[in-house]
């Protein structure tokens, strides 16, 4: 086995957590490099479901450590729930498999109440949709060099200060532009001292973590969130997330040397879907994209909000393979399309006068875009059960085919259902 990145290849959402899951079993370590709780990740093994936010997906494998990497994001109280949450269901999720990089950024519940209230503060068309984590707050303090890091949790007197310090400003902001009530610095520290107590034991050095887990002779698999069109430089700004999320990320966010990123693989949804504001080209607003909701159950993993479901669009794949230098394509959730009679695949955009192929870099451009579409058969049988590219209808082959063909990436993996088990190599 080589070492593995799996990455969003649309605007999240594409299944990354059941493919991550699939190949946690031949991985000896499996790292989050980016995101938090903003993410929600679906994993289903003999049809009982699970859903992570934080805690890497490799963690239903009993032995293999999960890493959350210096690019994460991460609030100590949903860290500690979910935690719980698994260690009810029998799992081991103790600090000798489990470790959080002290160079991780924290999430308070400042984060979180700006967040809210800058969403809430934001016009109609101009709301990004956030998920009201904290997220966005979160980054932006690590860039302005005031954040709170997971070291810091082990120092009180530190902690102590370092709060007072952020909230001197953040008050401001809450009281004077957005009306909220200002927050108690001591209140904020007392609040988190049980969680930050609890947190401790986890605290590591995930980058020597990575160098053991191959000095073994293991391979670590780099688990990403959301998807590459959310990406803080490279997707809809600013109808995006607050983080790199692109497969390079995955050695700076964990604390490795890119030398060590070896099989990438793209996963993309058969279709694509959105939630939250933001342009997306191919979104159906009629019978069809209500069909790919009902059928793909596409509410969120995390805010349980409607997705909005749309044809697959060839040009955001073509510009996450640019960006992200896949290796494979992951295609999940192909069985959502059986049934339909035609199948639209959008391979260029018209924007101005021109035909493009890769997605306007002006802002929010993609709102002015029309997509040109081909049309493929579709096929009306049931391809849950299907365990080869052989055994898959031949229009079924044809639509991966296509996708190979338009994107320039081979197909390794196919889904054809959310069970751990209905996945099959091309
Ligand atoms: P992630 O955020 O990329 O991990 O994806 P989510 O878990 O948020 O959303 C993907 C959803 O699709 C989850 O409910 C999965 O259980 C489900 N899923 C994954 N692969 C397939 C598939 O091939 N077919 C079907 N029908 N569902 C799938
Ligand atoms: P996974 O890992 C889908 C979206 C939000 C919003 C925008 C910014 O499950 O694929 P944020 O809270 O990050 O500041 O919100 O990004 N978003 C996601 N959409 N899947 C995700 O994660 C997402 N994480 C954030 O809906 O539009
Ligand atoms: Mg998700």
């Amino acid at each position: 086995m080589s070492n593995i990145v799996v990455f969003g290849s649309q605007w999240g959402d594409e299944g990354k957590g059941k493919i991550v899951d699939m190949l946690a079993a031949d991985s000896a370590a499996i790292v989050r490099f980016q995101g938090g709780n903003n993410a929600g990740h679906t994993l289903v093994v003999g049809g009982e479901k699970c859903v992570l936010h934080l805690i890497p997906s490799g963690i239903l494998h009993p032995g293999k450590i999960c890493l959350i990497g210096n690019g994460v994001v991460l609030d100590p109280e949903v860290f500690l729930r979910e935690l719980d949450t698994l260690a009810a269901k029998g799992l081991d999720v103790s600090p000798a498999r489990l470790m959080v990089s002290k160079k991780t950024h924290v999430i308070l519940s400042y984060h979180r109440a700006l967040d809210s209230a800058r969403e809430g503060s934001r016009s109609l068309g101009s709301k990004i949709g956030t998920t009201g984590r904290g997220i966005g707050p979160c980054y932006e303090d690590k860039m302005h060099r005031c954040g709170i890091r997971a070291c810091d949790l082990a120092d009180p007197e530190l902690l102590r200060e370092k709060i007072k310090s952020a909230l001197e400003e953040k008050n401001v902001l809450l009281t004077k532009l957005y009306g909220c009530e200002a927050m108690d610095p001591e209140q904020v520290f007392q609040e988190l001292l049980p969680f930050a107590e609890r947190m401790r034991p986890y605290l590591g050095d995930v980058s020597t973590a990575i160098e053991e887990a191959v000095a073994k002779g293991g391979t670590v698999l780099f688990e990403g969130a959301q998807g590459t069109h959310l990406d803080i430089d490279h997707g809809t700004y600013p109808f995006v997330t607050s983080s790199t999320t692109v497969s390079g990320n995955a050695a700076s966010g964990s604390g490795c040397s890119p030398r060590m990123l070896e099989r990438i693989i793209a996963i993309v949804k058969a279709y694509t879907t959105r939630v939250g504001g933001g342009p997306f080209a191919t979104e159906l607003l009629d019978a069809i994209g209500d069909y790919l909701q009902e059928k793909g159950g596409e509410f969120g993993a995390t805010t349980g909000r409607r997705r909005r479901c749309g044809w697959l669009d060839l040009v955001v794949l073509r510009e996450s393979a640019r960006l992200n230098g896949p290796t494979e394509l992951a295609v999940t959730k192909l069985d959502v399309l059986s049934g339909l009679k035609e199948l639209k695949i959008c391979v260029e955009y018209e924007y101005r006068g021109s035909r493009i192929k890769h997605p306007p870099q002006e802002q929010n451009g993609m709102a002015y875009v029309t997509p040109v579409y081909e049309t493929l058969p579709g096929w009306t049988e049931d391809i849950t059960n299907v365990t080869s590219f052989a055994g898959l209808p031949k229009a079924a082959q044809d639509y991966l085919v296509r996708m190979e063909e338009l994107s320039g990436v081979p197909v390794g993996l196919v889904s054809v259902g959310p069970d751990r088990s209905q996945t099959f190599t091309r």
